[in-house]
């Protein structure tokens, strides 16, 4: 039979398809790797069933036992659906203005949704990272920490660097990835670099996020609020390694939701808006690269999870991303 005995075996082998939008035609090759072909719609599926397994195989994990993570999305409903399987309980925080379509999802799956204020300041004690912190000491949960965590940037060492490398039979030249925690560019970007040391490396990161100031010059400056949902930060992750970065590119909230927009209506491949951040950095990727170059972008997940948002034309109107209605 070519069935599956769990949803777990469909995690990862992600799909790459060709990208046309932005690529000169007599120029280089482009691919994305869609990641909304995981079972929750996002790359986080890998990283939280790497290390939620891992810990159990080494007896650090048990079934009944408690996993907690602060997340303000797609790696809720990764941890809620893979600790169900795996017969664990999950407690999800995240900030009061996560949309209330995710949050549905991720209490779908079975978790426990602790809704936190808004905070300006990462270490602020309400917070929803250091709420999740400090459960987890004080009840003695599993504590994911994805910001953090080597087990994040090792299952994409592990799965997505292997698989791009098969799926181009070796040949891709630039890789480009966004970086919210830094976990899926620095795992696979250190495959891909001690496979071919010439690959370039490129990260993806909004305006208002402290990253391209960090790798650049390795200070850390002060963020600010952005749109974009799952890349940038506000502070520095330990799961990103600033070492692999060959090039780091800026991207826009409102080139970032129109790119996302002009591939789906043009090419049918419906990204979020940090695939539209992603689309919108291999256009300059592309335009500097030789004819023979092979590109290979990360999608991380998929338009549907923003309906009301960059795919709403009011909502882009209402945030100057789209020109105003013109008055009859
Ligand atoms: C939509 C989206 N894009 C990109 C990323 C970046 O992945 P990483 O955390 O591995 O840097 C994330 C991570 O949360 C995400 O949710």
């Amino acid at each position: 039979m070519k069935a599956h005995e769990s949803i777990l075996e469909l995690i990862g082998r992600t799909p790459m398809v060709r990208l046309r939008t932005g690529i000169p035609e007599s120029g280089p090759t482009a691919y994305v790797k869609l990641e909304f072909y995981n079972p929750t719609g996002s790359l986080k599926d890998r990283i939280t069933y790497y290390i939620l397994k891992k810990a159990m195989d080494e007896g650090r994990l048990r079934p009944g036992d408690t996993v907690i993570d602060n997340t303000s999305g797609n790696t809720g409903s990764a941890l809620a659906m893979v600790a169900s399987v795996l017969g664990l309980k999950s407690i999800v925080t995240t900030p009061e203005q996560t949309s209330h379509e995710k949050i549905d999802l991720i209490k779908s799956y079975g978790a426990e949704v602790i809704i936190t204020p808004e905070v300006e300041d990462h270490d602020d004690p309400e917070g929803f990272f250091m709420v999740a912190r400090r459960l987890a000491a004080e009840k003695g949960y599993f504590d994911m920490n994805q910001y953090h965590n080597q087990d994040n940037v090792e299952a994409h060492y592990l799965t997505t660097g292997p698989e791009i490398w098969e799926d181009t039979e070796g040949k891709i030249t630039h890789f480009v990835c966004g970086i919210g925690t830094g976990g899926n560019f620095s795992g696979a970007a250190r495959y891909l670099k001690e496979h071919n040391k010439d690959i370039k490396c490129i990260a993806v990161d909004p305006e208002g996020s402290i990253f391209a100031e960090y790798i650049k010059h390795n200070r850390e400056v002060k963020g600010y609020a952005y749109k974009v949902e799952g890349i940038g930060s506000d502070v520095v992750t330990q799961a990103l390694h600033p070492h692999l970065v060959d090039e780091v590119i800026t991207v826009s909230d409102k080139d970032s939701f129109n790119r996302a927009r002009l591939i789906a209506r043009t090419e049918g491949i419906s990204g979020g808006g940090s695939s539209g951040a992603v689309a919108f950095a291999m256009e300059q990727v592309a335009r500097k690269a030789d004819s023979g170059a092979l590109l290979v972008g990360i999608f991380a997940d998929a338009g549907i999870r923003y309906l009301s948002k960059c795919y709403n034309d009011n909502w882009m109107r209402q945030h100057g991303y789209l020109p105003q209605m013109e008055a009859k």
